[in-house]
């Protein structure tokens, strides 16, 4: 099991008694607003968390999607970092509305990112997000990635074309500020 708790949250393992917030926190309009119609779908949220529960039970363990919780106990989103290959993980992090803006998406992916790097040991951690999820984008750059790249036109859904950007941080330049 794996459990990251920081001053202002926890990170740990999804359950399946998480399926009724994870459903309503994916279930907002706004929320939704950067994902296909199958990606927004009732039954992902579903589908899902299934999937992140297996993960949690590979051996050896590559994918660490995580439930990120208040101190109440409120499930508060996802945030997840996942090895796609050997040195390199992507990460990513989704949040009900009610906690954006809260500082919480930094918590958890500082804390993620802190993870990747130190405990599993990895080089590079990017994050591939929609161009115009600027939040998304903002909250990559406050941790550190810089903009590698960008696919332009390489999605499609809600009838039209979307572009991709790719953000990344190394381990080297991670460390110039985490000296300890
Ligand atoms: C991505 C996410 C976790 C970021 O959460 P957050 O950091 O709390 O986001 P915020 O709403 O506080 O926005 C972060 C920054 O982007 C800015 N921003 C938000 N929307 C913006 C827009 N349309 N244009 C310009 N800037 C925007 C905010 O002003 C804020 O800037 P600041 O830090 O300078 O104040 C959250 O937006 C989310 O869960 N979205 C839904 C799921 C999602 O799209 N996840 C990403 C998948 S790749």
């Amino acid at each position: 099991m794996t459990s990251i708790s920081t001053k202002e949250i926890l990170l740990r393992d999804f359950r399946w008694d998480d399926l009724s917030q994870y459903q309503t926190l994916r279930s907002d309009p706004k929320f939704q607003r950067f994902y296909s119609e199958e990606d927004s779908a009732p039954e992902k949220a579903e589908e899902l968390l299934g999937i992140f529960i297996s993960q949690s039970r590979e051996a050896p363990r590559t994918k660490y999607q995580l439930a990120v919780v208040a101190g109440s106990g409120d499930l508060m989103g996802s945030c997840g970092l996942r090895i796609e290959s050997p040195g390199h993980a992507s990460i990513g992090c989704e949040l009900g509305r009610r906690w954006h803006r809260t500082g919480t998406a930094r918590f958890a992916t500082d804390a993620l990112l802190t993870f990747g790097f130190v405990e599993l040991g990895v080089q590079r951690i990017f994050a591939e997000t929609i161009s115009e999820n600027k939040a998304a984008i903002k909250l990559c750059q406050s941790i550190g990635m810089s903009i590698e790249s960008e696919r332009v036109n390489d999605r499609c859904f809600k009838g039209r074309t979307w572009s991709t950007t790719t953000l990344a941080i190394r381990r080297d330049e991670w460390q110039a500020n985490h000296p300890q």
